[in-house]
């Protein structure tokens, strides 16, 4: 079946393709091109060989890709957005991060890196700072959670603590259930949350690739009484930060208030959908339709961490959006809100 022989695949090639990859590649730079698919959640890769080392972003040339403008298949051109080195390929060569723009070179619909970095260039003298927890699940190559009996449902499991060392602001990674895992990302300054979030989406992914298992970041994998998963966003500007800063979180979070609606209709793909499977009201997570501040709460929506509202500054942490959110459009969203002034549009 394809099932197993997915599993053949992960399982076998390791070894094989060491010996391809172990080869000396002379004076070529592999650059993997990597881009969010149309449908703006599922992320695709190629890979093109160049004969020089590109030293910055400007150094690599566009590709193009196969996507969709109203409905119609056509060739996209592929804008080089940011360059990482590959922990796959490992050094000299690439992971480039994409924007998918139209033949009109307007962003493509699942584009919104395009519309953010305009925000964050207005804000920049702010200097916003962001830190999103990226929670997922991982299931096994059949769909079932990674680990659960074939049957029935598991004992709550240990805890368990690996850390991976990688080329991002990445802090740790562990496992706090049965099935959902969650790795920090930041602090990252502006168009960067986006940026790096992406990209270790992509590593996620790949690594999975390799040990036979899935990712998902479905907010709520499983139904039932099971924990759903979210991407919660600390937020600070150079206000907050600052002494006396609370004045300055207090007021963001006021704003957040009066367009909480708004918010939750970017806080996941499918317009605040996915979350209503997931913000359910209980302990530890908010309700979709209450906005709730709260210092040192895990149920509230807006969480002042305890130590912020001691030392009268620093940042704030929204728990609302969905662990498959666009960190673009949350963070978009959080800077047009909190962070310019006057009231331009969210969206
Ligand atoms: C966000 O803030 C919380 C509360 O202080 C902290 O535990 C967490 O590590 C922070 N996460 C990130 C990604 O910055
Ligand atoms: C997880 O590991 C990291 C890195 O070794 C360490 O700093 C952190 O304290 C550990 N967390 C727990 C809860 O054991």
């Amino acid at each position: 079946s394809e099932t197993a022989s997915l599993v053949g695949c992960s399982r076998l090639n390791k070894f094989l393709r060491e010996r391809y990859l172990n080869l000396p590649q002379g004076e070529f730079c592999q650059v993997t091109y990597v881009w969010i698919a149309y449908c703006g959640m599922d992320l695709c890769y190629k890979t093109r060989t160049m004969d020089f080392t590109p030293k910055t972003i400007a150094d690599i040339p566009e590709w193009d890709t196969i996507g969709q403008t109203e409905g119609f298949s056509t060739e996209m051109p592929l804008a080089p957005a940011c360059m990482f080195r590959d922990p796959f390929l490992l050094d000299p060569n690439k992971l480039v991060f994409c924007e998918v723009l139209k033949n009109t070179r307007e962003p493509a619909e699942s584009n919104h890196r395009n519309s953010c970095n305009k925000i964050m260039e207005k804000i920049k003298e702010l200097h916003p700072w962001f830190g999103m927890e990226q929670e997922y699940t991982l299931l096994g190559v059949d769909g079932h959670p990674f680990g659960w009996p074939r049957l029935g449902f598991p004992k709550p499991q240990g805890y368990l603590n690996v850390t991976m060392s990688c080329y991002i602001h990445i802090i740790h990674n562990f496992l706090f259930g049965p099935q959902t895992w969650e790795f920090q990302v930041g602090p990252c300054e502006g168009i960067e949350m986006g940026d790096h979030l992406w990209m270790v989406r992509f590593l996620l992914h790949r690594v999975c690739e390799d040990f036979g298992v899935v990712a998902t970041l479905d907010p709520k994998p499983m139904t039932g009484d099971w924990d759903g998963a979210g991407c919660h966003i600390n937020v600070s500007t150079v206000q907050m930060r600052a002494e006396g800063g609370i004045e300055h979180i207090n007021k963001a979070i006021e704003k957040l208030r009066k367009r909480h609606a708004e918010h939750i209709r970017v806080y996941d793909p499918n317009g605040g959908e996915d979350n209503k499977r997931r913000l359910i009201g209980c302990q530890v997570f908010s309700s979709i339709n209450d906005f709730s501040p709260g210092v040192a709460n895990r149920g509230a929506s807006i969480r002042i961490p305890y130590r912020v509202a001691q030392n009268k500054c620093g940042y704030f942490e929204d728990r609302r959006p969905a662990a498959n959110c666009d960190p673009y459009a949350v963070t978009c969203a959080m800077a047009r809100t909190c962070m310019l002034e006057g009231e331009e549009e969210l969206k």
